[in-house]
């Protein structure tokens, strides 16, 4: 039988913290690593185009950061094709046939864009690309005819409108593309809080912990982490609901039963704010070492980076041109023998 295609990506806006990491990079990895699938990951660059046009210097940047960030969580180019969206020109032509099969008002449904176009307090001026940005999404996914997609919550809604254009593909023109499926974090890892206390951890924010961070910027992250406000008197009970420390400790530490005990202790009174946040630095960067000593490794070497790109990017588009042809032949788009 044939692997299943697997197929994600990110923006590159600026490097990846945990919550990329629990939300979908720990997914890929353990996907790769089981050995039964095609991988492919993409450095989404035109879709961080979309809201930073005039900002192209951070996205060009970024694209070897992110790249840095990939190989240094264990992606690895032998088993997993890593590759650049903008280097696949099909994407694009796939884009242009599939803008005709949605409408704006279905665009402007999609809550996540919704939620985004409210943040970037776009309004009316909204850039058209950024708009349209979830059916390129869906040329991304359909080129590759990607059966999983491992992404965060947040991009359940991407696959769903993907679907939607599979199937009025399929029904304008015959049986091409393929609907895919969304592989999700784990329960209450999908969106997880920043430092700050704040629902989302974003850059934008800044209540990040990225995976780059050195030992001691992690330090003062995790001493800056919100608390239990009225927790001032070491001796005093404390609050773990809505307590960061132990939401990370949650999602991050291997000794449950430990942290069962820390949060008795806490809800008790007597264990001070200092020693649980030292514990949940061990816990942060027993994770977050090695992935630091291999992004230090790859760093010393870009051109070695660029070229892993470039190989994976060529690649790419073997695959994606193999189904732009089909779709453009289902479409009677093709003119010339
Ligand atoms: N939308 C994703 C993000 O916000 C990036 C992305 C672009 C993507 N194309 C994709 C993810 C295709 C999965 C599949 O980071």
């Amino acid at each position: 039988m044939d692997k299943k295609i697997v197929l994600t990506g990110d923006r590159p806006t600026g490097k990846l913290h945990i919550g990329h990491y629990v939300g979908s990079l720990s997914n890929r990895v353990k996907m790769q690593n089981q050995g039964l699938y095609e991988m492919y990951v993409m450095i989404a660059d035109l879709q961080a185009l979309t809201d930073n046009a005039r900002d192209t210097e951070k996205v060009r940047n970024s694209v070897l950061q992110v790249a840095l960030d990939y190989l240094a969580v264990g992606l690895d180019p032998e088993k997993t094709t890593i590759f650049i969206q903008s280097q696949i020109p099909a994407l694009s032509e796939l884009n242009m046939y599939y803008l005709n099969l949605v409408n704006v008002a279905r665009l402007e449904r999609n809550p996540t864009v919704k939620a985004e176009i409210k943040q970037k307090n776009f309004s009316r001026s909204i850039p058209a690309g950024f708009l349209t940005y979830p059916v390129s999404q869906a040329a991304d996914i359909t080129a590759f005819k990607a059966n999983l997609i491992p992404v965060g919550d947040d991009q359940e809604p991407m696959i769903e409108q993907t679907r939607e254009i599979v199937r009025s593909f399929n029904g304008a023109y015959g049986n091409v593309l393929v609907e895919p499926e969304g592989v999700f974090p784990p329960n209450g890892q999908g969106r997880i809080p920043g430092l700050d206390g704040n629902a989302k951890m974003s850059k934008s924010l800044g209540n990040t912990i990225y995976l780059s961070d050195d030992e001691d910027t992690l330090r003062k992250k995790v001493m800056s982490i919100y608390t239990d406000p009225e927790h001032i008197h070491i001796d005093s009970p404390g609050k773990v609901e809505g307590n960061i420390v132990f939401t990370y400790l949650d999602i991050f530490g291997k000794d449950k039963e430990k942290i069962q005990e820390l949060k008795n202790h806490y809800k008790r009174g007597g264990l001070g704010d200092v020693t649980l946040k030292n514990y949940l630095f061990d816990v942060l960067n027993e994770v977050l070492l090695p992935i630091r000593t291999r992004r230090e490794f790859y760093s010393k070497n870009p051109d070695a980076v660029y070229e892993m790109l470039k190989k994976g990017s060529e690649k790419a588009n073997l695959k994606a041109n193999k189904t732009l042809l089909e779709v453009k032949e289902a479409m009677g788009v093709n003119y010339f023998k």
